[in-house]
């Protein structure tokens, strides 16, 4: 890797960095953070990367999902167990209906830093630093809470580290065991629309795995029925945090990411000259990019050509966020110049971060109807180009939350005050994510 270290980002430009008064404290903590173990460990975002060039080739689905922002106030047992159940319910949707493996990515675990449109917010005349995350400053708005703080930065990795855990825990420890798919319903789904076409579909895989067992294959002979993978992503925006994270892997002598198994660049830092593009350029994890309507085809190929010369299929998953409205109008080009220049990439739909408005009762919402129709333009742009619209990425908890309106149980403008509780962009609940993932499931079966 040509003059790479994991500190070659500093010599970079580069947005979005909080302003420390104490440049020292923060160098102390960065330190300490990079003698402590690893979250995550090379061979796991390998194997992750297999199986993102297997969806890069239409032979699996990748869903990607979590929080906008993780929080130190949500950490608890009971939302990290709903969002894996979610997760769990969205796959054997997407399972049955495509056929196809689906390859679970959480946003989580580590997704703490946000990009800001604005470095200050002004409340009733009043001027503070913008809230960027639990891992740089706190959402009151009080002087105090803004002023980015050190100590964050530990109190997120122990954070994480809590977390991985228990999503291994879940993943291996027999909750994910199939012959539990009527369990994994959370109790407010029992009333709804989707809730119902969940348990017809439940039904029809208790049927099978009966057969199945009469025929000697049970969860005790394969173990693929009763364990799972879930990995774990974020963005990458806090470089000294990274950095800190970033270690040899002992078998390949290849530097990765050990904060998470798969990074991303978001839209705002995705610059081929600045610094987050030069450190994901030398870990050898997943890279998603995230692709909006600022998006140039030059840097998209540079882009490209920087983080990965060698066109290793799976290392690329272009996240298209462009918007219900402008799907059209970007995605067609970049699919064809992707094409044409024979870059391996895994595409996936972000139909979250190009579909927020500002709700009459002032809230930041996203229409569900918004959501469904980015998804459908992409699906259908991707069957006419005949390429695999490989995966989708979401804003999702398997909380009952009232942040986006719409849905099957349709939540409107005035409902969105009761249990709106997200720590940066509206998100779907559980209700919204499954109703998503049929559709989704619907769309690919016709595309296959
Ligand atoms: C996000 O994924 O939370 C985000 C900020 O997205 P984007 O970079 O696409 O705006
Ligand atoms: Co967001």
């Amino acid at each position: 890797m040509h003059n790479w270290t994991p500190s070659s980002w500093r010599n970079k430009p580069i947005k979005q960095v909080p302003e420390y008064e104490d440049t020292d404290h923060l160098s102390n903590v960065e330190n300490t953070i990079s003698t402590y173990p690893p979250l995550v460990f090379a061979g796991e975002a390998r194997d992750l990367k297999d199986k993102l060039a297997l969806a890069s080739q239409g032979r699996a689905f990748l869903l990607q999902g979590g929080d906008c922002a993780e929080s130190f106030v949500e950490h608890n047992p009971d939302n990290i167990r709903d969002i894996f159940r979610l997760f769990l319910q969205m796959s054997v949707v997407l399972i049955f209906a495509t056929s196809l493996p689906v390859v679970k990515v959480g946003r989580i675990a580590g997704q703490f830093a946000k990009p800001r449109s604005s470095d200050t917010e002004v409340i009733n005349g009043e001027e503070l630093l913008s809230y960027r995350g639990d891992i740089i400053n706190g959402i009151e708005f009080e002087e105090n809470q803004r002023k980015p703080d050190p100590e964050r930065l530990l109190k997120s990795y122990r954070q994480s580290a809590a977390t991985v855990n228990l999503l291994r825990a879940f993943s291996q420890g027999g909750y994910a065991d199939l012959e539990r798919v009527h369990s994994w319903t959370l109790e407010f789904l029992n009333n709804s629309p989707i809730g119902e076409k969940y348990s017809y579909l439940a039904e029809n895989i208790t049927k099978s795995l009966g057969f199945m067992r009469a025929c000697g294959v049970t969860p005790e002979s394969v173990p693929q029925l009763r364990t799972t993978d879930l990995y774990t992503s974020h963005e990458a925006l806090l470089l000294g945090y990274e950095e800190a994270m970033t270690r040899v892997d002992s078998i390949t002598g290849d530097w990765y990411a050990t904060s998470g198994h798969m990074v991303w660049i978001g839209d705002r830092t995705r610059d081929p000259d600045e610094a987050h593009v030069e450190y994901c350029r030398g870990i050898k994890n997943p890279i998603g990019i995230k692709c909006g309507p600022s998006l140039t085809s030059e840097n998209l190929i540079r882009l490209i050509d920087i983080l990965n010369p060698e066109n290793e299929a799976g290392r690329i998953t272009l996240i298209a966020r462009f918007g219900y409205e402008n799907v059209e109008k970007h995605l067609p080009n970049f699919i064809d110049i992707i094409s044409k220049e024979n870059k391996n990439v895994l595409w996936s739909c972000d139909p979250m971060h190009g579909n927020t408005i500002k709700s009459d009762s002032g809230f930041k919402t996203r229409p569900f109807e918004y959501i469904m129709n980015e998804v459908r333009s992409y699906m259908k742009i991707h069957k006419d180009k005949g390429t695999f619209p490989g995966g989708i990425h979401v804003e999702m908890t398997g909380k009952n939350v009232t942040e986006c309106v719409g849905g099957a149980i349709s939540i409107r403008d005035e409902d969105l005050s009761s249990r709106y509780h997200t720590h940066c962009d509206p998100r779907l609940n559980a209700d919204q994510a499954l109703e998503l993932a049929f559709l989704v499931a619907d769309e690919l079966r016709s595309t296959l």
